[in-house]
């Protein structure tokens, strides 16, 4: 069965009322786009962000539903929405459709990421065969792209790590794939760590992973420590990622923005030092090593456990 789309443009006070009603309909779906193509990242729980002016779209089952909502909206504006169009979204499993698009990328000399199913390029290389599911992380992103292009270079063989936030488990893996001794995945989120086993089934390399819940029991200190989430929730979780870094350990942090590296640079200032940034397309990735010594203290005032 196909689907339709009816997309318009709306003030962002209009928004509530409009959602509200479109909710009451036979709408299955409500998006909020904007126009101006500017993300909105990291808003707070129950706190959406809006522009000044909002791309809305509604999915409705089918062209039947149109007409009436068509109708209820315009008598609820009191004219046409402005910019509107309506189109059929053909049915199509969606959370598949990006494999289609999706090519082996390399990372370093020797890294490659190759979607599953897919020939690898240069099958003499290290390659990690990968299906994300439902999680994120397939390398094309550039916070994901630069954690590779660094595991690739520091090449992790005989070490302990812990990718924290592993989505997709595309990191964990990858430093398996390298020669890692030991790689444990966390996350907060199921689907994520659905993936991450069938990633690393799929790579051979499950029985050195172990998998564990964010809120379930913690790692041990490893030799490296990777996370790839966001600032706000980096600066949140200071404390446990350089517990988890063993002193003389390294730490490797991404998701960040650039006029975010001094603040989270901040709070994990007084545990670690931290190289220049590594940036590309504004995203950037800070690698630290771990100090040594008991009880460090950060200057933002998080108490680092003593080790
Ligand atoms: C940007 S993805 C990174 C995935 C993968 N490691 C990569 O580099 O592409 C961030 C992941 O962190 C997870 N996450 C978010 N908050 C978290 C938290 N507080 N603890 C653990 N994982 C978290 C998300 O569920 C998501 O899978």
């Amino acid at each position: 069965m196909d689907w339709t789309q009816i997309a318009f443009d709306l003030e962002a006070d209009a928004c509530p009322r409009v959602e509200s009603m479109l909710g009451r309909s036979d709408v299955l779906a409500i998006t909020y786009l904007d126009p101006g193509g500017r993300p909105v990242l990291e808003p707070e729980a129950g706190d959406p962000v809006l522009w000044p002016q909002v791309r809305i779209v509604a999915l409705l089952e089918g062209p039947a539903a149109i007409g009436p909502i068509w109708a209820q909206l315009c008598a609820h504006l009191g004219r046409e929405p402005p910019g509107w169009s309506v189109e059929t979204v053909e049915d199509r499993p969606w959370e598949r459709v990006w494999l289609d698009e999706c090519v082996p990328l390399r990372f370093g000399d020797w890294l490659w990421v190759v979607p599953a199913g897919l020939e690898a390029p240069v099958p003499e290389a290290v390659n990690v065969r990968l299906d994300p599911g439902l999680a994120f992380g397939s390398g094309t992103h550039p916070s994901t792209a630069l954690c590779l292009e660094w595991l690739a270079e520091f090449r992790p063989c005989g070490r302990s790590i812990v990718d924290y936030g592993c989505g997709s488990g595309i990191l964990a893996v990858a430093a398996l794939c390298l020669g890692a001794r030991i790689a444990y995945g966390v996350d907060t989120d199921a689907q994520a760590l659905l993936a991450s086993r069938d990633n690393a089934e799929r790579n051979g390399v499950s029985s050195r992973l172990r998998l564990l819940a964010a809120d379930g029991a913690a790692p041990p200190a490893v030799d490296l420590v990777m996370a790839n989430i966001l600032a706000r929730i980096l600066c949140s979780l200071a404390s446990e990622l350089a517990r988890l870094t063993r002193p003389g350990g390294t730490l490797v942090l991404a998701g960040i923005l650039q006029d975010q590296v001094d603040t989270v640079a901040e709070a994990f200032g007084g545990a670690f030092r931290f190289e220049s940034p590594r940036i590309r397309d504004g995203w950037v990735c800070l690698i630290g090593r771990r100090q040594g010594g008991l009880g460090c203290e950060s200057p933002s005032g998080v108490g680092f456990d003593a080790l």
